[in-house]
């Protein structure tokens, strides 16, 4: 690879060293001699503990197809009419590959929507004019762990990580986030946050709305203080709770409508919030079609009365405005229900059909082969990894009653590198699970802290093998339980409260140290998270 000195600092994004940054970002040492025989450093750590270790991570020769400068700055954005909101945004920079590769949304504080495709190696050199720690994780894919944006790789202002991976994920609908420990939820909520679209052949061969047919739907509900400022609450119970906006923000702006036309629609929706569960329907009471989920396309499409949407959960749905009038309304509607937020009705997107048009393929019956994982194959088929979701005295929400611990695995929290195994998340609603952990926080919080926990786990995708409930979980079941799709890949599963969700899940191609969490991003930063090791 050849990289001038002047590339380079470019590339880096520093103006110049006079300023006195750090550099930190793999295969980018400071100092800064020598920097071409940098790029490619012999030194390998087995187990890079910050972000200056993991930059000594040996790189594959040759150049990336994709090669982005991403950065994270404050900046004002106009949203509700009078004075712009102060909010954190991603500006990214293609500097090598197609320029299309980012995606700028107009007047939203949201970041570029990658789109990228399977095989592509991608770089990305992430810094940051943040007053504090972050790092980026890219939610979904299956990366080397220093590629994943564990919080032990933050980085300052000022200094750089580099990113280099290879997309080895089906077509689908990723995203990225910052991932500080503690910090994650008060960063996305200022407007961290953006898509990571893989495409692939097989995706493409379906003929499915693409181009302005093809949206992106990203659902966060926010709260603004009379002069227009984001507020995020940080007492006790909302930390408890997870933060609850008053306000919804689709694609990062408050206006919801969308001027469509007389055809069908891939529409991509992404719950971005910090905790709201979303109850979806239209307003119709027609039903919706699902044909994708985190890890991409379903075997065929879905039809559901309703879609649950946990935080961090995406699907994609197939909507055909063909046949209908011009000025019809259909309206996506939030319907209520029994968790947390969930007592307004309101609408989140409304389509306006408003051009003629002609074309758009008719939905294919078949949309992708998915093998699906036999729980016989699981090494531990008879005894599933059990993880118990609880309230803790003194540490607030746990994993198995433990926090977390920045490089720490426990003995239950090491599996082997290419095995299939079945994990159980049981949400220890009203007494159930270890020890009595169940309601650990007694008297004042009482029932109302039996709350659903979306999982997720870092690394891969996995699939739902089972969901068993017990009579706790009833009541927030029939308000909320038609509208998961079990079906396809996930990486993020919503488990209500007194339910066991079963997921079976294989660990290929990448040793070393990956997160699994709770992705209410109050619950995640109060340590509602862990680590596990996949070990050869
Ligand atoms: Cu979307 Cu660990 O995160
Ligand atoms: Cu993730
Ligand atoms: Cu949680």
């Amino acid at each position: 690879m050849s990289l001038s000195r002047r590339d380079f600092l470019r590339l880096v994004g520093l103006g110049g060293l006079a300023a006195g940054c750090s550099l930190v970002g793999r295969g980018l040492p400071a100092p800064l001699s020598g920097v071409v025989g940098a790029l490619t450093p012999t030194t390998r750590r087995e187990e890079p503990t910050t972000a200056s270790d993991a930059a000594t991570r040996t790189l594959p020769p040759g150049d990336p197809d994709l090669e982005v400068r991403l950065t994270a700055v404050p900046d004002e954005v106009g949203i509700l009419p009078g004075p712009p909101t102060r909010v954190w945004r991603y500006r990214g920079e293609v500097v090598r590959g197609p320029q299309d590769a980012l995606q700028t949304l107009p007047d939203s504080y949201l970041g570029p929507i990658f789109h990228v495709r399977k095989g592509w190696r991608v770089r990305v050199h992430f810094s940051h004019e943040l007053p504090q720690e972050s790092i980026v994780h890219w939610h979904g894919l299956h990366v080397p762990h220093e590629d994943d944006g564990h919080p032990r790789f933050v980085i300052r202002a000022g200094e750089t990580y580099l990113y280099d991976f290879v997309v080895m994920d089906r077509a689908g609908t990723y995203w990225y986030h910052p991932h500080p420990h503690g910090l994650t939820g008060p960063q996305v909520y200022h407007g961290l946050a953006g898509l990571f679209l893989v495409h692939d052949e097989e995706e493409e061969a379906l003929g499915l709305p693409g181009g302005p047919y093809d949206l992106p739907v990203v659902l966060q509900d926010r709260v603004f203080d009379g002069n227009n400022q984001l507020v995020y609450g940080g007492n006790m119970m909302t930390q408890m709770m997870g933060f609850l906006g008053n306000r919804l923000l689709v694609n990062g702006r408050a206006d919801t409508t969308l001027s469509v036309a007389t055809r069908p629609y891939r529409l991509r929706i992404l719950n971005g919030s910090n905790a709201r569960i979303y109850k979806l329907a239209w307003q119709d009471g027609a039903p919706l079609t699902v044909i994708g989920t985190e890890g991409g396309l379903l075997e065929r499409p879905v039809q559901k009365p309703y879609i649950t949407l946990g935080p961090a959960q995406r699907v994609d749905l197939w909507v055909d405005f063909r046949d209908l009038p011009l000025g019809t309304r259909r309206i996506l509607m939030n319907l209520p229900h029994a968790a947390p937020g969930g007592d307004a009705s309101f609408p989140v997107l409304t389509a306006v059909v408003e051009q003629q048009a002609d074309g758009g393929e008719p939905l294919p019956e078949r949309l992708s082969t998915i093998e699906p994982y036999r729980a016989d194959d699981a090494v531990n088929a008879g005894q599933p990894r059990t993880f118990v979701l609880s309230m803790t005295p003194g540490l607030g929400w746990t994993l198995n009653g433990r926090t977390f611990e920045m490089t720490a695995t426990a003995d239950d929290e090491v599996v082997r590198l290419g095995d299939l195994e079945v994990w159980s998340f049981l949400n220890a609603a009203g007494g159930m699970g270890r020890g009595g952990m169940g309601m650990g926080m007694g008297g004042g919080m009482g029932m109302g802290m039996a709350l659903p926990h979306p999982m997720h786990v870092h690394g891969l995708q996995f699939q739902i093998l089972r969901r068993k409930l017990t009579p706790q979980a009833q009541v927030l079941w029939e308000t909320l339980g038609e509208g998961f799709v079990n079906e396809g890949w996930h990486d993020t599963v919503l488990v209500l409260p007194g339910e066991q969700v079963d997921i079976l899940l294989r660990f290929t191609d990448f040793e070393g140290l990956y997160l699994y969490h709770c992705h209410n991003l109050e619950h995640e930063d109060m340590g509602m998270m862990r680590n596990y090791r996949v070990v050869a």
